[in-house]
């Protein structure tokens, strides 16, 4: 390990910076994994009477990261708080999907300079997707010496010893290693809540050209079923009422186990067995969605009729140049086996305008895929070049101002997808997992549907956390609107 000095940029000492290079490998050693984490004894008290600040970006895999995080903090004694002159340790934890996620983070960087002025002995981290890239990590040595810390997706666990240097060196502590590491069993978690992150696997191999994540998280490792399962039976048996499945691509989950012959739908079969309301998954790359897990989501039960399918495109030549490995006709024909199986099933998606070369046929066929599904929501972005990603080598040649009219049209036909869907539920009666008062009136209490529909009805703050029953009373672009019933015979989602 070596270790760099801000002042003469002596590499040798404490610096292990990323490397794209190295990230794109795919070896063929195992993965281990380990039970035996602990917090070093020394450093159990490390952060006593001390406070941390953590924000988080990009998505569940992060947000997930950041429990871990919180959980290791809090077992060496440190406490939260939200008030960033208060605290002694502020790590953003940071997302490289699209370039405005990485803007957001340089700029939050500028906002929390003057903290370290103020408080010399502050600790300011950078975690996450953007610590993974190079470019990143240069730019913070060269425009943002005052960072203490910057460390990777593969070595969190490192953060206790990682942060006791920080804290005491004088030095900018660098460690990212762009291999990942072990899989690493029994780290402390800070959860909250009712609702629950499990993750499946890490990594991603798909190597979508636009994408950065299968450099910035790994290869594909997944975790032991045995481990999962003890940890939802833990989460049920704490009376969490819904739990989340996490991987990039949750239908790979087991394609890496060399001993046991063991798919993603043989563990929704397991996990659908366990006393626990919800069930949820994200995200299924539909080129690995097999007959196996649609006939075990067909059983229903816990397992929701909701299903993330991200799409991208609705050509197939741009699917191709996309490198998703599936084209217009085999992604609608997915759509068609598992509407037939599940017939209340909600398909939501993800879609990307303005690929290199996209031409406006190509994006009228993703206009026409979205009319054709009826989707019910769908997270839609206009393409953002990754440095090293293939996609950043072919020219970006769709005009801005095109790829902004393409996302407008976009954004009106899932609008009106939306609404007709949501129209067909009045009269109907729900389920409802109450997550507490509206955030614009606290009159009203707010919760999801089992297909993860925003609901807003008026009814006692007991029921927080608890399962309700509404009959859907008005119905708009994104929410619901309702009121309470007593528990009926047959639902309808
Ligand atoms: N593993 C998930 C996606 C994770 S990233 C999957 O494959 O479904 C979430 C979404 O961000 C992607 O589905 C894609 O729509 C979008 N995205 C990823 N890279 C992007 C880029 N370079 N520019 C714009 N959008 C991107
Ligand atoms: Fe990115 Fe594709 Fe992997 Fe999803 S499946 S994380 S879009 S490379
Ligand atoms: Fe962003 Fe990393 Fe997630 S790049 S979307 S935080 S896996």
């Amino acid at each position: 390990m070596t270790k760099q000095t801000k002042s003469d940029k002596d590499y040798s000492i404490y610096f292990q910076p990323p490397s794209l290079k190295d990230a794109k490998k795919r070896g063929k050693e195992e993965v281990a994994v380990h039970y035996d984490f602990a917090i070093p004894q020394e450093l159990q008290q490390f952060g006593a009477g001390k406070k941390y600040l953590i924000r988080t970006y990009g998505c569940q895999m992060n947000e997930n990261d950041t429990e871990t995080i919180k959980g290791l903090l809090e077992q060496m004694g440190y406490t939260e708080t939200e008030e960033k002159t208060e605290a002694d340790v502020i790590l953003l934890n940071t997302c490289a999907i699209r370039e405005n996620a990485e803007d957001k983070v340089f700029g939050e960087l500028g906002h929390l300079k003057p903290l370290k002025t103020h408080n010399p002995n502050l600790v300011l981290g950078v975690c996450g997707c953007m610590s993974q890239e190079e470019a990143v990590v240069n730019r913070i040595m060269q425009k943002h010496a005052f960072v203490d810390l910057i460390f990777g997706t593969h070595n969190i666990h490192r953060l206790p010893q990682l942060l006791r240097d920080a804290a005491f060196g004088k030095e900018m502590v660098v460690e990212v290693w762009s291999k990942e590491g072990d899989i690493i069993e029994n780290l402390p978690r800070k959860r909250a809540g009712m609702k629950a992150w499990v993750n499946i696997m890490y990594g991603c191999d798909k190597f979508c050209t636009y994408c950065i994540v299968p450099y910035t998280r790994g290869k594909e490792r997944s975790r032991r079923p045995q481990d999962v399962l003890a940890e939802v039976r833990e989460l049920a048996r704490q009376g969490v009422q819904e739990v989340t499945l996490l991987g990039q691509n949750v239908n790979a989950y087991g394609k890496d186990f060399e001993d046991i012959d063991y798919t993603f739908g043989d563990l929704m079969d397991d996990i659908r067995k366990i006393d626990i309301p919800r069930v949820r998954f994200t995200t299924s790359h539909p080129r690995d969605f097999d007959d196996r897990l649609i006939e075990v989501l067909a059983k229903g039960g816990n397992l929701v009729e909701h299903i993330h399918l991200p799409v991208q495109s609705g050509s197939t030549e741009v699917l191709k140049l996309m490198s998703r490995k599936y084209s217009r006709e085999q992604y609608l024909e997915l759509v068609r086996k598992i509407k037939a199986a599940i017939p209340n099933a909600v398909l939501t998606t993800d879609i990307i305008v303005g690929f290199p070369n996209e031409t406006d046929e190509q994006f009228e066929e993703t206009l026409s895929l979205v009319r054709e599904v009826g989707y019910d929501n769908a997270f839609t972005f206009i393409y953002s070049p990754r440095d090293g990603t293939p996609a950043a080598a072919m020219e970006d040649n769709v005009p801005a101002e095109v790829k902004k009219q393409r996302l407008q049209r976009l954004n009106e036909a899932l609008m009106e997808s939306s609404l007709a869907a949501n129209l067909k539920l009045r009269g109907q009666v729900v389920e409802v997992l109450v997550e507490g008062e509206s955030k614009t009136n606290a009159n009203v209490l707010a919760g999801r549907t089992r297909t993860n529909k925003l609901v807003h009805f008026a009814g006692p703050k007991s029921l927080e956390g608890r399962m309700a029953y509404v009959r859907v009373t008005d119905a708009q672009t994104w929410t619901l609107k309702g009121e309470l019933v007593e528990e009926p015979l047959q639902l309808s989602v």
